[in-house]
């Protein structure tokens, strides 16, 4: 076995700041912002069954397999598979998964600040009040009237890429841990609370039935592939940000239990979020389906009813915003790696430069959204810039990583590797993860992907 590397970029300080980094980066607006929208768009119940499958078959494996790669590489995605691979006696070639992970994670991160300006936004108007005692069309009035105003979205979206900008150029240790440990803790009571308030006012029974009883006349190929795509972009696989987080983390800590806990966290949150909205959505004869906006047209009518909601909704959004910039800062990590690594860059320089180019693209995005909506020119397969980038990098960049890195990790590298890396003994544990990475995870990622293609259709 070669020498141990280290890591010019540093090491987290424990297992502990592994974790709540490695959460931070898993939860944000996916779990919150996307998890209800894109279960509303597929029909409920079933698609939550297939997605809870997903994120224990597809996404704890891949997430065991994206650690390990990383801790044994210690570099940028990029440089971790060429050394990887040259070490198993295999092609650099391999290194074009970083290629594709980088690319994947510069697209997410451009519209996922836009959307994570439209929650800076909502934090502000929250606390002044505009909600209050609103109706269901006034809350949905307000965010079409926000969405439709370029300038403003440009604004928040622009202050939020800075916000990232800043501490990814300080590095992604000071400042990230403790943001983890407190806010989201704080985000996670919460939820809990708005999940007590809907239960009180909403149809709570309703939204159970439509979230865990699956009607199973609503999956389609289309229903399955969000589902693998959902557990992808939540739990931050298949680009290589978990694979970076991975390489600061120290050689004693055990990966899968450590894995576990991150995907655990990570579903909780998105089923509480879950829980808070589509109660909402149903007292207020809301569409489930209503995309994108669901959040920001639900949850500001609670607020705008509920005693002290004001303040409850200035807080909700805040840590969202928290939430969502751990989560940025993850985006941004690879290619700052990288750039530092083969360009010499200072990383001061390197995460300027990665913020201003996905700042230009999150133009693109927000302009889909006014401008440009509608507009045959700038839609492409039916969807504006911001849908676009959305759906390719979740539901094809992502698992087309994922499955790139499962071969690597069961095919190419060896047993002895893979297994001394993981710290697992030859035992139960060990055999089962190598046949759900070997066999399992590669096949269904395959095969979900082809049939939606409609190369293989059943
Ligand atoms: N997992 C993050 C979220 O749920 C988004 C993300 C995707 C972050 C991919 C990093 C990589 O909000």
């Amino acid at each position: 076995m070669p020498a141990r590397r280290t890591s010019i970029h540093g090491e987290w300080s424990s297992r502990l700041a592994f974790i709540l980094a490695a959460t931070g980066s898993a939860v944000g607006l996916g779990n919150i912002w996307r998890f209800p929208y894109v279960t509303g768009e597929s029909g409920g119940g079933a698609f939550v069954i297939l997605y809870l499958v997903c994120v224990a078959a597809i996404g704890l494996p891949v997430m065991m397999a994206e650690i390990m790669l990383g801790r044994r590489g210690r570099q940028s995605p990029i440089n971790t598979m060429r050394t990887l691979a040259r070490e198993e006696g295999r092609s650099p070639a391999w290194q074009y998964v970083g290629w594709l992970g980088m690319a994947a994670g510069f697209l997410i991160l451009s519209f996922y600040s836009v959307i994570a300006g439209w929650t800076l936004a909502y934090a502000l108007r929250s606390v002044s009040g505009v909600f209050n005692g609103a109706t269901a069309e006034g809350v949905a009035a307000i965010f079409e009237e926000f969405i439709s105003d370029p300038e403003r979205l440009l604004a928040w979206h622009t202050i939020f890429m800075v916000m990232t900008t800043i501490v990814v150029s300080r590095g992604v240790k000071s400042g990230l841990e403790q943001a983890v440990r407190y806010l989201m803790p704080a985000l996670f009571v919460l939820l809990v609370v708005m999940v007590g308030y809907a239960m009180n006012t909403g149809q709570f029974e309703q939204a159970v039935n439509y979230l865990f009883t699956p009607d199973f006349s609503k999956i389609t190929s289309g229903v399955v592939l969000n589902a693998m795509g959902q557990a992808f972009f939540s739990l931050s696989l298949g680009m290589g940000a978990i694979m970076i987080y991975g390489s600061y983390l120290s050689h004693t800590a055990s990966i899968p239990r450590t894995a576990a806990i991150i995907a655990l966290m990570d579903t909780l949150v998105a089923i509480l979020a879950g829980l808070a909205i589509f109660p909402l959505v149903f007292e207020y004869g809301l569409a489930p389906s209503a995309g994108p906006g669901l959040i920001f047209q639900t949850l500001p009518i609670a607020f705008g009813q509920m005693p002290g909601g004001a303040l409850v909704g200035f807080l909700f959004f805040v840590l969202l915003v928290f939430a969502a910039w751990t989560s940025a800062i993850s985006l941004v990590e690879p290619v700052v790696a990288w750039l530092v690594e083969n360009r010499g860059m200072q990383r001061v320089k390197a995460a300027a430069l990665t913020g201003l180019m996905a700042w230009l693209c999150g133009i693109l995005a927000l302009l889909s959204l006014n401008l440009w909506s509608g507009d045959a020119r700038f839609t492409f397969f039916g969807k504006g810039f911001l849908d676009l980038f959305d759906w390719v990098t979740s539901n094809v960049m992502l698992p087309l990583g994922g499955l790139l890195i499962s071969v690597f990790a069961a095919w190419i590298m060896t047993r002895e590797s893979s297994r001394g890396e993981l710290g697992l003994a030859n035992g139960m544990g060990y055999t089962l993860w190598r046949v759900l990475v070997r066999y399992v995870t590669p096949v269904a990622i395959g095969l979900i992907l082809l049939n939606k293609t409609g190369i293989l259709t059943p």
